[in-house]
């Protein structure tokens, strides 16, 4: 068998077998197969797709290629969250210490941004002293003794999909559905959970632009589940706006204090709802999912998920102070608001520019080995439906290079499509699958 075989195999639209998935997973990572033959067949996968058959093996391919864990020791029930990926996306930051203030225990392991996405990890390296990348004992350890643990990925956790996650960013091929399904569920089977939650996002800041694109994708997922023995459920998000108002490294773990301290927009409060009694349920804690609502917001009134969120911010090494007072975090340099041009009703707020902005801003990478700013970013002030004024501000650009700062200013100007006629607001949750 050789690689040349296998990606002529699937330029000519032929399925790929056990083995040839095996070889390709296996050669790529140990560095025998090189970068430009895995990008051939990548992109020949993104052009044919693959079958049911095909996903599954990679996905296996993929959890088989670094360590699986056993988290059986932490509790019957261990779930994992994760997020197709959305633009202001910190979901994960709002919820995971609510649902380890019910009881529930939290080992969640994230990413990175990738393109116009945010990535959970570099927004709590944003806050000083927080490490990402401690030992796989510790992390258990860490939610033996306080209910949650949030860290990066560790090396050797489907490092497969490491190595052809960052390859596809770089030619253009993340938008696939049996390459997504793979990258997710790989990750999630290798991480030892044994029920997964996943935030399907939908809409212009989302890999999916649509919603039968996202209940094709949903339901991959759930098979590949199901063959692992992995009990998941999809909740389809709307991503054709950013989520909450924050969109940045810094800004966003801002906005998720604020949350935490009882201060939630309204498409938060009801993502977080919605996903986290579909998690407080699959946790076997209780089955009825207006209650499981009820639960969340209680520990948001009473502060018991904000004073978890300090909890595991101190037990990971982050300065609590900043958590407490948020003005400690340092701000970009200039903050320059961008003013409506016109009266009317915000129609179309694309979340993929605003997530292009913000890149181009700093806070995410062009390449996967630049540094990010984590200070910039945006705070939008109007959302879709908002009513404004000619002169409103619609958002402030939070920026360290004053030209880049003006550049976004002006685009931004342009994202926001003003109609006369009112527009109403859009459904946050479409569907779940
Ligand atoms: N998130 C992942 O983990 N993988 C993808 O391919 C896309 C989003």
């Amino acid at each position: 068998m050789n690689i040349q075989e296998i990606i002529a195999k699937k330029r000519d639209g032929k399925e790929l077998n056990q083995e040839d998935i095996n070889y390709f997973v296996t050669k790529y990572t140990d560095g025998t197969i090189t970068d430009y033959q895995a990008a051939a067949l990548v992109m020949a996968i993104y052009i044919n797709g693959m079958n049911k058959e095909e996903i599954t093996n990679l996905t296996l391919e993929m959890a088989k290629s670094g360590d699986i864990l056993d988290l059986s020791q932490i509790s019957k029930n261990v779930i994992d969250k994760h997020s197709t990926g959305g633009v202001g996306d910190k979901i994960t930051l709002i919820l995971t210490p609510i649902i380890a203030s019910l009881g529930i225990p939290v080992a969640k392991m994230s990413g990175r941004g990738l393109g116009f996405t945010g990535g959970t990890v570099d927004k709590l390296e944003s806050i000083p002293g927080y490490k990402t990348d401690i030992q796989i004992s510790d992390f258990i350890d860490n939610v033996k003794k306080i209910g949650i643990s949030l860290i990066g990925q560790t090396a050797n956790l489907a490092p497969a999909d490491k190595k052809i996650y960052a390859l596809r960013d770089t030619i253009n091929c993340v938008g696939s559905m049996p390459l997504i399904a793979s990258s997710i569920m790989s990750k999630k089977i290798a991480a030892g959970a044994n029920k997964i939650v996943l935030d399907v996002t939908v809409g212009s800041g989302a890999f999916m632009k649509n919603k039968q694109d996202a209940i094709k994708l949903s339901n991959m997922m759930k098979e590949i589940g199901k063959l692992a023995d992995r009990e998941t459920v999809c909740v389809l998000t709307n991503m054709d706006e950013p989520v909450g108002y924050a969109v940045g490294n810094t800004l966003e773990i801002i906005e998720t204090i604020e949350c935490l301290n009882g201060n939630i927009p309204k498409d938060i409060e009801e993502i977080i709802t919605t996903i986290g009694s579909y998690i407080i349920k699959l946790s076997g804690k209780s089955d009825d999912l207006e209650e499981n609502k009820k639960m969340i917001l209680q520990n948001i009134e009473n502060g018991k998920a904000y004073n978890k969120f300090l909890e595991l911010v101190q037990n990971q090494g982050g300065d609590i102070e900043y958590i407490k007072n948020v003005e400690k975090f340092e701000k970009a340099k200039h903050i320059m608001p961008v003013i409506a041009k016109k009266e009317g009703y915000i129609q179309e707020l694309n979340a993929e520019k605003i997530g292009m902005i913000s890149v181009m801003l700093g806070a995410g990478r062009m390449k996967k080995e630049d540094n990010i700013d984590k200070a910039v970013g945006i705070i939008l002030n109007k959302k879709i439906s908002n009513k404004v004024k000619k002169g409103d501000i619609l958002a402030y650009v939070h920026a360290n290079d004053e030209q880049k700062g003006k550049e976004a200013v002006e685009e931004i100007k342009n994202i926001y499509k003003i109609s006369e006629m009112e527009v109403e607001k859009e459904e946050i949750i479409l569907g779940i699958i």
